[in-house]
C-alpha cells in the first residue's frame, strides 16, 4: 500500500477480484440506463451543486468533529468523534439517499424502492422521497420490523409503505432480496435506492462516491484543529460498509493513517454472528463477489447481531479487497462488547449511539492501548441510539435502576 497508488475500482466496477455484476437478463436494460445517467452525471457540477446545497441546507452538512475529552481520558488516546447521528433523520444513510434520488429524477424514474436493516436507510428514503414527492416503497425484514419499530413508525408517518419480508432470518439479506424482486417485476419505472456498498456495479462506487464526504470534512476539519489532515487512526463499524467506507477512503492512500472495521461479532465467533470478514469466504450474493457467510455447498448461512444494521451475511466488495490487502483491519465485537460501547460513549461525552455505531467505540477501547501514545484518534459515530432504546434498556436493565 506505501507504493501503489490505490485506484479501485476499475472500468467494470471489480476491486480486484470482488465486485462486479452478476444481475439478471431482466434487469441490464435498467443497469444499463443506470450506468449511462451515473456516468453523465458525475462529471456534472450542476448534480453536485444540488446535491450540495441539499447536504448543507437539508441534511446539515458539514456535521461537527467532536474533541471527546472524557472518552480520550479513559481510553488513554486523543479522540474526536465524527458526528453522523447530528445528520436529519439520524445517521450517515442520507448522504447517499440524496444522492440516488436526484439521479433517479434525472432518469425520469416515478417510483423509488429500498432495503432496510435499521431503518436509518429506510427512513433517509422515506424522506428525501417526500421532499420531492415521490412514492417509496421501504422493504423490511419483519424481525427488524419488530426490533426498529419507531423507525418503522416514522417511514409511514413519511409517506412511505413499509412491506416486511418474511423469507429466511426475517432480516437485511431478505429485505434485500425482496427488493431486487420488486425491481424484476417493474425495470422500467422503478429506481432502486441501494442503502449500502454493495450489490452490482456501479452501486459499491456510486454509494462511495456519495459517503466520501465523511472523511472528507474530517480532513479539512482535523486541518482546522490540529493543524495536520491526517489522523493515526480511524474507526467506523461494517454492516454494507457505507459509513466505514465513507470516512476511511479519502485516507487510504495515507500510510500513516491506520484504519479499523468493526464488524458484527454476536454472540461470539465460535456462536451466531455476522462477522463475515473474520469468518466468511467469498461468493456472490445480491449482484457481486465478496465475503459471505456460507456452508460448504454455497448456502447463506443465518447472520446474528444485536443491531439490525450490522446483521447481515456478506459485506461490501471493495471491503473484501482491503481486508485482503491489509489496508484496514476487520475486527469482531460482540453484542455484549458493544452495549458496553453503548453505555461508554453515552456516560462519558454524553452522546446515546447507534448500536451499530457502539461496535466502533467498543473497538477504539481495544485497540487503544496498542497505539502510540500521541495518536489522534478519529471515531465515526454513524447513528445515534433513539431507534434502539428497547433493546438497550432491557439488555442493561434501565428498567431496573
Ligand atoms: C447507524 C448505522 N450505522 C451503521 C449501519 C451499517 O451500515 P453501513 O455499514 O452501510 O454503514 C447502519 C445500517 O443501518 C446504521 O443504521
Amino acid at each position: 500500500m506505501e507504493t501503489t497508488l490505490y485506484t479501485a475500482p476499475d472500468a467494470t466496477g471489480h476491486f480486484g477480484p470482488y465486485g462486479g455484476a452478476f444481475i439478471p437478463e431482466i434487469l441490464h436494460p435498467a443497469f444499463e440506463a443506470l450506468r449511462a445517467a451515473w456516468d453523465k452525471a458525475r462529471e456534472e457540477e450542476a448534480f453536485w451543486a444540488e446535491w450540495r446545497t441539499l447536504l448543507n441546507n437539508y441534511v446539515g452538512r458539514p456535521t461537527p468533529l467532536s474533541p471527546a475529552p472524557r472518552l480520550s481520558a479513559h481510553v488513554g488516546r486523543r479522540v474526536y468523534l465524527k458526528r453522523e447521528d447530528l445528520c436529519h433523520t439520524g445517521a450517515h444513510k442520507i448522504n447517499n439517499t440524496v444522492g440516488q434520488i436526484l439521479l433517479a429524477r434525472r432518469m425520469g424514474l416515478t417510483r423509488i424502492i429500498a432495503e432496510t436493516g435499521a431503518g436509518q436507510h429506510g427512513v433517509a428514503t422515506a424522506t428525501v422521497c417526500a421532499r420531492f414527492g415521490l412514492p417509496c416503497i421501504v422493504y423490511m425484514g419483519a424481525e427488524d420490523v419488530e426490533r426498529q419499530h419507531l423507525n418503522v413508525l416514522r417511514m409511514r408517518l413519511l409517506g412511505a409503505e413499509v412491506r416486511p419480508a418474511l423469507s429466511g432470518s426475517q432480516t437485511l439479506k431478505d429485505a434485500t432480496n425482496e427488493a431486487f424482486r420488486d425491481w424484476v417485476a417493474n425495470p422500467d419505472d422503478t429506481f432502486y435506492c441501494i442503502g449500502s456498498v454493495v450489490g452490482p456495479h456501479p452501486y459499491p462506487e456510486m454509494v462511495r462516491t456519495f459517503q466520501r464526504v465523511i472523511g472528507e470534512e474530517v480532513r479539512a476539519q482535523l486541518l482546522a484543529a490540529e493543524g495536520r489532515e491526517t489522523p493515526d487512526a480511524v474507526f467506523a463499524c461494517v454492516g454494507g460498509g457505507s459509513n466505514a467506507i465513507g470516512i476511511f477512503h479519502p485516507f487510504v492512500n495515507d500510510a500513516g493513517t491506520a484504519l479499523y472495521a468493526a464488524e458484527a461479532g454476536g454472540e461470539g465467533l465460535d456462536a451466531r454472528h455476522a462477522a463475515t470478514l473474520s469468518k466468511g469466504s467469498p461468493g456472490v450474493l445480491h449482484g457481486s463477489l465478496s465475503y459471505l457467510l456460507q456452508d460448504e455447498s454455497g448456502q447463506v448461512t443465518l447472520p446474528h447481531s444485536i443491531s439490525a444494521g450490522l446483521d447481515y451475511p456478506g459485506v461490501g466488495p471493495e471491503h473484501a479487497y482491503l481486508h485482503d490487502l491489509g489496508r484496514v483491519r476487520y475486527e469482531a465485537v460482540t453484542d455484549e462488547e458493544a452495549l458496553a460501547g453503548v453505555r461508554l460513549l453515552a456516560q462519558t461525552e454524553g452522546i446515546l449511539p447507534a448500536l451499530e455505531t457502539a461496535h466502533a467505540v467498543s473497538l477504539l477501547k481495544r485497540v487503544a492501548p496498542s497505539l502510540p501514545e500521541e495518536a489522534v484518534c478519529v471515531v465515526c459515530v454513524s447513528g445515534r441510539g433513539d431507534k434502539d432504546m428497547g433493546t438497550i434498556a432491557a439488555r442493561l436493565h434501565l428498567d431496573d435502576a
